[in-house]
């Protein structure tokens, strides 16, 4: 399916890596111009190599640190200067070290650190989008939350609660932002073998028995640690998600907003 995206200006942030490197590669193979923002520059270097041999025709990347508003700032006004509007900003960044451990474990500094990437990531992203979102001939904005905010977890209650957020963001976004035909969703993923997961899983003690690399024993551990089953017995792996995300944040989804979409192996009623 064509979904539009031939030339549309899209931003994704956490685009190096995981669910927004697979989100990016899937606009990049539709024609889309994508840039992605992350902290590392070799991700960056890395990814803007791979997008353009995908077919982005102005593939590039803004090291960015999203927990600071001048550091948002910058990049966004690197985008107007180079497009002067933006189509699609999918905020995919979120915590991977911070906000989890049970409530008696975490203290302020650490709730604060994960909202911060969780939440006011995602706000500093949609303030400094804004007015290029506006000034193009269609927009949308996709956040990725999480499934676990459905479920609750009190092995990751800080995370939990920051994505409970990032999804209360961005409804009231699509009710704000209606008027202005700038169509907000939420994606929420369940169990995902990305960066991040496999970093959690390579951390584990060598008796747990755990392929890091294993879909299978990623869904296990997930299970055990946070007790988040799933029907499908194994996660997903990140290019499962990409053409949701893809999607959503397309032309062609015209007439979603508002949406929280789960792709998250059948997890609702474990
Ligand atoms: N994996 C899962 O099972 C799962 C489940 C539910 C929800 N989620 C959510 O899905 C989203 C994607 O997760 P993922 O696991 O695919 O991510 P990931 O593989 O860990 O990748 C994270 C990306 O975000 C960037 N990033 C992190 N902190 C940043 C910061 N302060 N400033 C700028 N960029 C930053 C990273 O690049 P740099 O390190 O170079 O900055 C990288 O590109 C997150 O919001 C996560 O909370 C994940």
């Amino acid at each position: 399916m064509d979904l539009g995206l031939r030339d549309a200006a899209v931003v994704v942030n956490g685009g190096t890596k995981g669910m927004g490197r697979a989100a990016a590669e899937c606009f990049a193979a539709d024609g889309a111009k994508v840039c992605v923002l992350a902290r590392g520059q070799a991700g960056i270097d890395e990814t803007v190599a791979a997008l353009a041999a995908l077919g982005s025709p102005d593939a590039w990347g803004v090291s960015t640190d999203l927990t600071s508003r001048p550091s948002v700032e910058a990049a966004f006004a690197a985008v107007g200067e180079r497009w002067g509007s933006c189509n699609t900003l999918v905020n995919a960044a979120g915590p991977v070290d911070v906000g989890i451990g049970a409530f008696d474990a975490i203290d302020d500094d650490e709730w604060m650190a994960t909202f911060d990437i969780g939440t006011l990531s995602a706000v500093r992203c949609v303030r400094a989008a804004l007015p290029l979102l506006r000034a193009a001939e269609w927009a949308r904005i996709v956040n990725v939350s999480a499934h676990s905010t459905k479920r609750q977890s009190p092995e990751i209650v800080a995370y939990t609660a920051a994505k409970a957020a990032m999804t209360s963001l961005s409804k009231n976004l699509s009710v704000w932002l209606a008027g202005d035909a700038i169509l907000v969703n939420t994606v929420s993923p369940g169990s995902f073998l990305s960066a991040g997961m496999v970093g959690y899983l390579e951390a584990l003690p060598a008796e747990r028995g755990v392929d890091p690399h294993s879909l299978v024993d990623a869904m296990r551990v997930i299970g055990e640690d946070f007790g988040h089953p799933a029907h499908l017995p194994r996660a997903g792996d990140p290019a499962e998600i990409g053409p949701v995300i893809a999607f959503v944040g397309s032309r062609v989804n015209s007439y979603m907003t508002g949406a929280n979409v789960n792709v998250d192996g059948g997890s609702d009623f474990c």
